[in-house]
């Protein structure tokens, strides 16, 4: 018998899946190059716009939505690695003192590679809409870090993740995917009765609503500046 608790509300399950097709959309477009750069720009100012949201959803968003609530001092990480799991479990349903930094990694990996994206030009075709806007030293080096550092960082990063991922459902058999669909984890009556469930409510979905436009309104006129 077990009880279900909310964990991720919708935004972020929403979020997450929206950010996975983006990515691969900017990793295979940047890989075909040509004609597909154009979709790249459009996919990646699509990602700006989830990023700038995810970034305000970590301080409003639901309870394990943020980053108070999940990104944890070094002695709770080694405390936890050293395999005191379970205590560490039952203070938090969300992502675990481990993973919590995975997770800021990833997000600060992604924010520097579509920030350096909007400097970048391949001197030919495909320009970011700020590029035009800063020295060519300056282009030339954010250029390097997104074609040539953030890309290894991009991969390893999102390697490990889906590693973990899958460790914890062949080695612990716990199916981390389908609360990241549905929102719910599944735990039995102890750990219900201490575990904080995540706010999921309409008011919550405005807010989200309301974030991602001004996200989507910034990325929209990044995209007109470099239309100009
Ligand atoms: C481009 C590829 C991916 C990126 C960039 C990515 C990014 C992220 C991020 C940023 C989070 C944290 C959610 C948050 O609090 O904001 C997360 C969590 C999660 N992701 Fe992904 N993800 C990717 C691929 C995948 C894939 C392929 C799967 C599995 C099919 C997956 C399953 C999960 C799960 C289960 C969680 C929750 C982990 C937990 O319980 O702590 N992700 N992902
Ligand atoms: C997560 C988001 C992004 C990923 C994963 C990504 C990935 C890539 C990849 C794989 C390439 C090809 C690298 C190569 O030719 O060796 C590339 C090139 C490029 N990207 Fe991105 N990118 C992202 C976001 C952006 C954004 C937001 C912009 C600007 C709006 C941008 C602008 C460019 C430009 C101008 C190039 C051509 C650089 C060159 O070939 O020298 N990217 N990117």
């Amino acid at each position: 018998m077990y009880l279900r608790i909310r964990v991720w509300d919708l935004p972020l399950r929403l979020f997450h899946w929206s950010l996975l097709a983006l990515v691969l959309t900017c990793l295979v477009s940047g890989w075909v190059g040509g004609w597909w750069m154009t979709w790249h720009l459009r996919s990646g100012y699509a990602v700006v716009a989830l990023l700038l949201f995810r970034w305000c959803w970590g301080l409003c968003g639901g309870h394990h939505a943020r980053f108070v609530h999940f990104v944890a001092g070094p002695r709770r990480v080694l405390a936890y690695l050293r395999g005191k799991r379970e205590a560490a479990h039952a203070a938090a349903l969300g992502h675990n003192p481990a993973g919590g930094w995975s997770v800021l990694a990833l997000l600060g990996v992604l924010s520097l590679q579509v920030a350096s994206g909007l400097f970048a030009s391949d001197q030919i075709f495909t320009q970011g809409p700020l590029a035009s806007m800063v020295p060519d030293r300056i282009s030339d080096a954010l250029t390097y870090y997104h074609t040539t550092v953030g890309l290894p960082l991009l991969y390893g990063l999102i390697g490990l993740h889906v590693a973990a991922v899958l460790y914890y459902a062949l080695v612990e058999r716990t199916n981390l995917v389908l609360p990241m669909l549905d929102g719910d984890k599944r735990v039995d009556a102890a750990t219900a009765a201490v575990a904080t469930a995540s706010r999921d409510g309409w008011r919550q979905r405005l807010l989200a609503g309301a974030l991602l436009a001004g996200g989507g309104a910034l990325a929209l006129w990044l995209n007109w500046l470099g239309n100009r």
